[in-house]
């Protein structure tokens, strides 16, 4: 309350602090600890009459939001080879992935996925949600707000998939996603699942000798997530924005049907 008074009175500061963004850089939202759990503004009365109104560059009241894609699947499904082929075709996107994609959580990555750790379950959760946070707040908004596209190497219906559905044995989604809502992640506007058989997968990714701690869970582990993930199509958040793509085929085959449905969206 107090921190509200100061900057109440002192606009200037309230603004430079970037509690309310400008528009140029985060979209000219409300940060998120000044909006309720649904996410509408918990605007300051003067703000809401528009008498400490920031600089908005004419420009930016203009700019379109960019569209975020995520492509997620099991272990060896091909994401990180299609997201490669992906940034040739449109190459004004901006290519992310997680957990990642920011200092902190390329820091967090490296512990999170070592073998040398067992974290419980809630503790996996949620620094995989931490990461996210960040990611969410230093990327991913900014980047869409500017207009730009996003196309991310995995993101929350992976966490969803792993560690809420097999880890934790969740059956509905509908608690985490009130949490990841509250938090601010914005739900993709395309997710493109890769469908694999995890025993492909596994051999896949056994062929790189490149094994983390989630890799080397044992194939019913895998085969759960599998189920996870395919139930996340029948969850009403997914229905029409999911794509499921059938992974065992040639990475030419998951390439072009991945084009295809991006660019239905771009286009
Ligand atoms: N459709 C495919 N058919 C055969 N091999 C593939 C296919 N897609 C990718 N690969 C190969 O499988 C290996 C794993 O691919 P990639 O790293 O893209 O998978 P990933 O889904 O990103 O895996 P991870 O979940 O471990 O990050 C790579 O060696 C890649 O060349
Ligand atoms: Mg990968």
């Amino acid at each position: 309350m107090k921190l509200w008074v100061a900057q109440h009175l002192n606009p200037r500061r309230y603004i430079s602090t970037s509690f309310i963004t400008p528009v140029g850089r985060h979209g000219g939202e409300i940060c998120p600890f000044l909006t309720n759990q649904q996410g509408s503004a918990r605007v300051p009365p003067n703000f809401a009459e528009g008498r400490s109104r920031p600089f908005q560059p004419m420009e930016d009241l203009f700019m379109s939001q960019g569209k975020f894609i995520v492509v997620s699947g099991g272990e060896g499904s091909g994401k990180t080879t299609l997201v490669h082929r992906l940034q040739t075709d449109f190459p004004g996107a901006r290519y992310t992935r997680e957990p990642g994609g920011t200092p902190y959580g390329e820091a967090l990555r490296v512990p999170l996925l070592d073998r040398m750790y067992r974290p419980v379950p809630w503790a996996e959760l949620f620094l995989f949600m931490s990461i996210r946070a960040q990611h969410v707040e230093e990327v991913i908004k900014p980047t869409l707000a500017a207009g730009r596209h996003v196309i991310c190497d995995r993101y929350m219906q992976d966490t969803l998939a792993y560690q809420w559905y097999t880890r934790l044995g969740q059956r509905s989604p509908s608690q985490i996603m009130q949490l990841a809502e509250a938090a601010g992640f914005p739900q993709p506007d395309l997710w493109i699942y890769l469908d694999v058989d995890p025993e492909i997968g596994l051999r896949r990714r056994q062929q790189t000798g490149d094994m983390n701690r989630i890799d080397r869970e044992k194939i019913e582990f895998h085969q759960h997530v599998r189920e996870g993930f395919r139930d996340l199509f029948n969850y009403a958040d997914y229905i029409h924005r999911g794509r499921l793509i059938d992974a065992n085929q040639s990475p030419d085959d998951v390439y072009r049907a991945a084009h295809q449905v991006i660019d239905l969206l771009l286009t």
